[in-house]
């Protein structure tokens, strides 16, 4: 019998040159995630703002993966606009342990943003010391840090900001597609040992205990995969559980995980769709950091 590997390691085996069809496929459905991110606040006037106060912003995007967040800012013509103001420069390091994400993310970038330092590991073994930010975003990416990790990673990238510094983290919630989902996954496997993804209210108690001034909101939408793309929907599934040596002929076979596909399945039209919750947490040493809530767009919880 072949032994899966645990969360952290199928993250990895998937975030590669090999995984790149499925990767590709799964954003079909999912870059409409970063887009509701980029629409979510004026992301435009919060750089803006920052600028004013200081000659130069520098960030890092923490688990950059494919660099889908800063493609769907720089698609907001705010953002993209930005790079016609002289001198308007956001320095942007890049941090995950996949090559194959450091590689892709630095891709995506363009004006405004300009490409830095690269660090290619965890969040939890980053121990360089490079420097103060002005922010650190982590955007559906901390997923396979796991829960009793979670304070100690977030404290490197809260002990990273500076004081008026802000930090943007989405993820989705427990009762959402993405964590529901690979919870059901996990308890329908013979193993059903493995670790499970950690969500968007670990992340935010986990902000709370280090002491940080925490604004959160919750983004409700709905992923539909069309009734006759069966193939898209199994490439969606086996990369939402970096699993693709499960058909979805057998996930629709194995318990919990058949029962949660049903409740999905909308009879009538044949498509599924997939409920999404995904916590947004601005944050920062203090209250007056918090810059980026303020330009918050009405419309989400
Ligand atoms: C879904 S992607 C993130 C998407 C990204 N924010 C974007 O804009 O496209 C998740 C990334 O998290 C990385 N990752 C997994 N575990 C990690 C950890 N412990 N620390 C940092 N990054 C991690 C993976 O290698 C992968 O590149």
């Amino acid at each position: 019998m072949t032994v899966r590997s645990d969360t952290f390691e199928r993250s990895c085996e998937h975030w590669s040159d090999a995984g790149r069809e499925e990767m590709e496929a799964f954003y079909e459905l999912a870059r409409i995630d970063y887009r509701y991110l980029a629409e979510a606040y004026d992301w435009a006037s919060a750089f803006q703002h920052l600028a004013d106060r200081k000659s130069g912003i520098r960030l890092i995007d923490v688990a950059c993966g494919s660099g889908k967040f800063p493609q769907a800012l720089l698609a907001c013509p705010g953002v993209a606009g930005l790079s016609k103001i002289p001198n308007f420069k956001l320095d942007y390091d890049l941090l995950d342990p996949s090559p194959f994400s450091v590689r892709e993310a630095k891709q995506a970038l363009a004006a405004p943003f300009y490409s830095g330092a690269e660090f290619c590991c965890t969040l939890q073994d980053w121990d360089e010391d490079a420097g103060l930010y002005d922010i650190a975003w982590a955007t559906h990416a901390l997923y396979c840090v796991p829960a009793e990790e979670l304070e100690q990673g977030l404290a490197r990238m809260c002990n990273s900001l500076s004081h008026d510094g802000f930090g943007f983290i989405a993820q989705g919630m427990r009762d959402g597609h993405y964590v529901g989902f690979y919870d059901q996954y996990l308890a329908s496997m013979a193993d059903r040992d493995g670790t499970p993804y950690s969500d968007g209210g670990q992340v935010e108690t986990a902000l709370k205990n280090l002491g940080m001034q925490v604004h959160s909101r919750v983004l409700n939408y709905t992923t539909v995969v069309p009734a006759d793309r069966p193939e898209l929907l199994e490439s969606y599934l086996q990369r939402c559980a970096f699993d693709d040596a499960l058909s979805l002929e057998d996930m629709l076979q194995r318990e919990p995980l058949a029962g949660y596909l049903a409740s999905c399945h909308d009879p009538e039209s044949g498509e599924y769709q997939f409920p999404q919750r995904v916590g947004m947490m601005v944050f920062s040493h203090t209250e007056a950091g918090l810059t980026l809530d303020d330009a918050k767009v009405s419309g989400v919880d």
